[in-house]
């Protein structure tokens, strides 16, 4: 696997390399779990390359201890993507992402005030300046992205078409346990109860018939609820368990 860390030689090998070959890349923030292992098995299988970037993107946490507590696994991650026979590793340090110092931002209007919009100010803008840079440094085929997040999915592909980005923005398919929780960077974060607690949150909000339902059985378990929504034909909610935030969507 051949690590990057400079933007400019990131962009100028893909720039080479996607002459004659197609690239899948995978955007990560590390802390690897299998749904980001199904992601880089789909681009490996459906490209000459595959392209891994981990950067923990500090502009996308609106709350400063969440950023400080988000999981950092470096080595252990690059010892799956060694193990899935993964290509390259582009993994900047915040200097090389943002030489502008964020000065500029890519915003939406409109989907990017709903859901978990309206509880994370500014939580879109920094996903969407990122991405839109990483984009715009992988040069992709395609670039994957996992349902969990189906609101982040949405805005991506929307910005990419909004600004001509010649790759294609693929989602795939939310990857769980056998309880049905969502995998996610967050879940290492969880206590023993938590898990179980988030477990039942996930089934709560898959097998549930209405938002009165799903709300009156959270509270029996005591998790805290930002948002449940339904929206589009996707149910949608943001809870609080051991004061680490989960999502989750499924679609009805
Ligand atoms: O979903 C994530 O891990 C992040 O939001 C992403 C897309 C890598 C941007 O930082």
């Amino acid at each position: 696997m051949k690590i990057f860390t400079d933007s400019l030689i990131f962009q100028k090998e893909m720039l080479t390399l996607k002459k004659n070959k197609t690239i899948g890349f995978v955007p990560t923030m590390g802390a690897l779990h299998e749904g980001h292992i199904s992601l880089i098995e789909r681009a490996k299988k459906e490209n000459d390359f595959c392209v891994v970037s981990i950067y923990v993107n500090p502009t996308q946490f609106n709350d400063p201890k969440d950023f400080e507590k988000y999981p950092l696994t470096y080595e252990q991650d690059c010892e799956i993507l060694r193990k899935h026979n993964v290509d390259y590793l582009f993994s900047p340090t915040y200097s090389q992402i943002y030489p502008d110092g964020f000065n500029f931002e890519v915003s939406e209007k409109n989907l990017s005030s709903l859901l978990c919009g309206k509880f994370r100010p500014g939580h879109f803008v920094g996903v969407l300046t990122v991405v839109l840079k990483l984009l715009n440094l992988a040069q992709a085929t395609k670039a994957y992205f996992g349902e969990k997040d189906y609101q982040q999915f949405k805005l991506i592909e929307k910005m990419a078409q909004a600004f001509f980005i010649p790759t294609e923005i693929i989602s795939s398919p939310t990857i769980r346990d056998k309880d049905g929780l969502a995998l996610s960077s967050r879940n290492q974060l969880l206590s023993t109860e938590g898990i179980d607690r988030a477990k039942y949150f996930a089934q709560t909000l898959k097998r549930a018939s209405d938002k009165n339902e799903i709300i009156e059985k959270l509270n029996l378990k005591e998790i805290e609820i930002d948002y449940i929504e339904e929206f589009e034909n996707r149910r949608y909610s943001a809870v609080r368990i051991d004061n680490v935030r989960l999502i989750d969507n499924v679609p009805i």
